[in-house]
């Protein structure tokens, strides 16, 4: 059946996007994002002089993306530092701009403590930036090593779910290079099968309201030569009853001491589809989405936002008419329910790949186990 889809795109642009880059002009240190907003009609680069300006860019989802926010995080804090405004109104501005990926303040914090305790030392300003900056570097770094794991993990646990190959993978939201300082969670997973020949099909559901799928999946997996196909979020049913899908791979924006998983809405729906199909439900993260903090779903805190992105379509290339510049596709005055993210229970969830192991199945108890060891080493 797959085979009647007609063939994606493909180029030959490296697939690698770079979504973030530190540059020290001589007007000073500046923040370079991929305008995300952008993509894909135009590639354009956002300049961030200051926290504010990333702050924006993050409510905005210029940057975006778990693991991204939270290198994006961190390097604001390190742009405060090197431009002298406040560390610490920067770094809680930074760490609130949007609730539900821990990532972000996971990163923020670490740029911050490597400020101060360097600032505690030297007692010098100028050192105590070159320290965030470093923290934010190192955590850039970790972040494309752990995509590498993720994704030697992911295919290593598909081939033993799957054995025989020839996966057909369903996806949701957008999770390769654009969230990460490598590769991706997912995403990567889907790369390394179709770099071992295994990968038959990637589906990518669209991803309303904000078309991260059609938009940036698609961008990405054009660039790699993998047959994908798009869908609308609301085929995917009629995908899993057909037999067509193998596997759903998805990443996660926080991961909560029980197992429970937050990420883009739309994820709960594929979860509850998978189990009724029996097909693996598996979701790739790196530790630092994984937050003991936050004891089960209920308290994972999810990002409510503005009615206009459901009520009207921001498509790039499109004139821009409605109230929050796009297309309006419901009567005027048409009130939104638009939860950015859900939440899938752990009973739902095939395995956790993390760069530091898997969890299947997923408890509390191994989950704890997994962090614990990992972050004692
Ligand atoms: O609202 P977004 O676009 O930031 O949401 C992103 C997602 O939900 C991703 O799936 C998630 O961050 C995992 S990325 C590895």
């Amino acid at each position: 059946m797959a085979d009647q889809y007609a063939q994606s795109g493909e180029d030959n642009r490296p697939t690698e996007i770079p979504a973030i880059r530190w540059d020290e002009p001589p007007e000073g240190p500046v923040l370079v994002l991929l305008d995300q907003t952008r993509l894909p009609a135009e590639e354009v680069e956002l300049v961030c002089t200051d926290a504010p300006a990333l702050v924006e860019a993050i409510r905005s989802l210029a940057v975006r993306g778990a693991p991204l926010l939270g290198i994006a995080g961190a390097y604001g804090v390190a742009l405060a530092a090197a431009r002298g405004f406040d560390v610490d109104d920067a770094a809680n501005a930074l760490a609130g701009a949007r609730p539900t990926a821990v990532n972000l303040a996971v990163g923020v914090r670490r740029a911050q403590a490597a400020y101060r305790a360097e600032l505690v030392r030297s007692g010098d300003a100028g050192e105590a930036a070159v320290a965030a900056l470093a923290a934010a570097r190192a955590l850039h770094r970790e972040d494309a090593e752990a995509s590498a794991r993720m994704a030697e993990r992911g295919l290593a646990l598909l081939d033993e779910l799957l054995p025989g190959g020839g996966h057909r993978i369903l996806t949701h939201c957008n999770t390769g290079s654009l969230v990460s300082g490598g590769e991706g969670t997912a995403f990567a997973v889907a790369l390394a099968a179709q770099r071992a020949g295994r990968l038959r099909r990637l589906w990518v559901d669209e991803t309303r309201p904000l078309l991260q799928g059609a938009r940036l999946t698609a961008y990405e997996a054009a660039r790699t030569g993998m047959a994908y196909t798009l869908l609308t979020d609301n085929a995917a049913g009629s995908l899993f009853a057909a037999g067509e899908v193998d596997a759903v791979l998805i990443g996660a924006d926080r991961i909560a001491a029980d197992g429970s998983v937050a990420n883009k809405v739309g994820s709960y729906p594929l979860a509850v589809l998978a189990r009724y199909h029996h097909v693996p439900f598996i979701v790739v993260a790196p530790l630092t989405t994984v937050d003991p903090d936050t004891p089960d779903g209920a308290a994972i805190e999810v990002e409510q936002r503005p009615g206009h992105e459901v009520t009207e379509v921001a498509v790039p290339q499109a004139p821009a008419t409605g109230a929050g510049g796009g297309v309006p596709v419901a009567p005027l005055g048409t009130q939104a329910y638009n939860p950015a993210f859900d939440v899938t229970p752990p009973e739902l969830v095939t395995a956790i790949v993390t760069e530091e192991g898997t969890v299947s199945p997923v408890t509390a108890e191994a989950l704890a186990e997994l962090y614990g060891r990992a972050r004692q080493v």
